[in-house]
């Protein structure tokens, strides 16, 4: 069996429920309904749960202390066999709740046999995928963090560094690079907000639904959700063990970051081709290619952006699982942790890499300021500069146009024409023009909250440094 997972028993049915069978499961549909191939990393949460849902038992009456003693002992063990590769994982048992407690039993007897007192695998694995992905979300948290300090850095030392802004991928207005990186940390401040709202939904415990409807014995799921630091229990047992949307809002939200980690993605396949030729990622994050010598390939942002793709593909599979399941648990919703498992690996990664990558990134000033100066990205200024002086925009607007063309004609750029070249196309401008027609001029001149000049560019990095905190 691939993943060292064993198909022993070959006759047999599964022993935790094979007792109103007479026939055997069908050689290949145990292979086909198993899910310990993928569901196994939920181990270490799925003890987790199950010592807490022991301690709970005995504490209400219905273990004692030394069957709760024996349990948690063998699960200890169980755990370390675990992470030392020493389990033996057979898919007869089909899951990674049945394949723990079969070896439980194993270990310790009959007081193995009750740990599932009131409880369903429909409940453990509901409590058992909320307790990974809350963990899940923590390290990615972290890991947005990481990049948006990384970003910080950098907006920080290229505030007053001018490149072209863009709409439409024509040079638009001269903008600061610190802005542009700092419009990243924008985008991923809400990311980070969305998915500490979505914690908060993910951080309710649905044990002790069992298998739909609850239990007849006397539980105690405050005491339970307390040790398992849960922050709500869920109110309803049938929704309890049937939603996953939870897990949904976890990929739209993991899909909006993969969104932006695309978009920036694409920026800088733009900036380090030769013909932007605005910035040089370093060697380590690129690759080469086998037949063009010259070629230096930028792998990482490119893969990140087509990684996009089987994120929002995640997002779309357990939408579509979800839609036609009547209530309670069908199996259908055991195809909720590959995409699951997979967004969160495939964004821990992109963010990861990214975050390595930022400090990394060499800036070429002289080229972006230079591309800034061809595309004549100071003719609004004008415009204003006119308006300042009494034309209305619409006018100004039409005055500036035939100036560009002029300079287009000429081959300069407006800072480039002369002022009596300027008076031809109206008699207000004066020497002044020249301090609002520099590329510099342009930019301070858009000082105000949210604008791209080098002071409130700084002003920004300071209070984002704060709220990161
Ligand atoms: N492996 C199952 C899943 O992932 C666990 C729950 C099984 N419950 C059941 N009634 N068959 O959903």
């Amino acid at each position: 069996m691939t993943n060292n997972i064993q198909n022993s028993s070959q006759t047999q049915t599964n022993q935790s429920w094979g007792g109103r069978f007479s026939e055997p499961t069908d050689e290949f549909v145990k292979i086909f309904g198993a899910s310990v191939f993928f569901d196994k990393i939920l181990a270490p949460y799925d003890i987790q749960g199950s010592i807490a849902h022991a301690t709970m038992l005995q504490e209400v009456g219905l273990l004692t202390k030394d069957e709760k003693n024996q349990i948690i002992e063998g699960l200890g063990q169980i755990l370390n066999e675990i992470k030392t590769g020493t389990f033996e994982w057979s898919v007869t048992l089909e899951d990674v709740h049945m394949n723990i407690e079969s070896r439980l039993t194993q270990l310790i007897g009959n007081a193995g046999k009750k740990l599932h007192t009131g409880r369903s695998r429909n409940d453990q694995v509901a409590t058992d995928i909320r307790l990974y992905l809350r963990d899940q979300v923590d390290i990615i948290a972290d890991e947005i963090k990481r990049l948006q300090l990384a970003l910080l850095d950098l907006s920080e030392k290229e505030a007053s560094t001018i490149l072209p802004g863009f709409t439409h991928l024509q040079a638009a207005q001269p903008i600061s690079f610190g802005h542009h990186m700092m419009a990243y940390f924008e985008m991923l401040t809400r990311d980070a907000e969305r998915l500490s709202d979505c914690r908060k939904r993910i951080n309710t415990l649905p044990l002790g639904s069992a298998a739909l409807a609850g239990t007849t014995y006397p539980i105690n799921r405050e005491r339970t959700a307390e040790l398992l630091d849960f922050e709500r229990i869920c109110s309803n047992s049938l929704d309890a063990v049937s939603d996953r949307d939870f897990a949904i809002e976890f990929l739209s939200a993991a899909s909006l970051i993969m969104m932006h980690l695309s978009r920036f993605s694409e920026e800088l396949i733009l900036w380090s081709s030769a013909q932007f030729n605005f910035i040089e990622l370093p060697d380590s994050f690129c690759t080469g290619s086998s037949i063009m010598p010259q070629k230096k390939n930028p792998d990482v942002p490119e893969l990140v952006r087509g990684k996009t793709g089987r994120v929002y593909g995640n997002l779309t599979s357990l939408l579509t699982i979800m839609k036609g399941q009547p209530l309670a648990y069908n199996k259908d919703n055991q195809e909720d942790k590959e995409p699951l498992f997979d967004s969160v690996d495939t964004l821990k990664a992109c963010l990861r890499v990214f975050a390595d990558m930022m400090p990394t990134i060499e800036v070429k000033r002289d080229n972006m300021y230079n591309s800034t100066k061809m595309g004549y990205t100071t003719a609004t200024d004008l415009a204003d500069y006119l308006v300042k002086k009494g034309l209305p925009f619409r006018d100004a607007h039409e005055v500036v146009g035939q100036s560009v063309s002029y300079g287009i004609e000429h081959q300069k750029d407006l800072s480039e024409l002369s002022l009596e070249e300027l008076q031809v196309f109206d008699d207000r401008i004066e020497n002044d023009v020249f301090d609002i027609l520099s590329l510099e001029g342009s930019l301070c001149a858009r000082d105000h909250l949210g604008a791209t000049s080098p002071n409130q560019v700084k002003k920004a990095i300071k209070i984002a440094r704060k709220n990161l905190k």
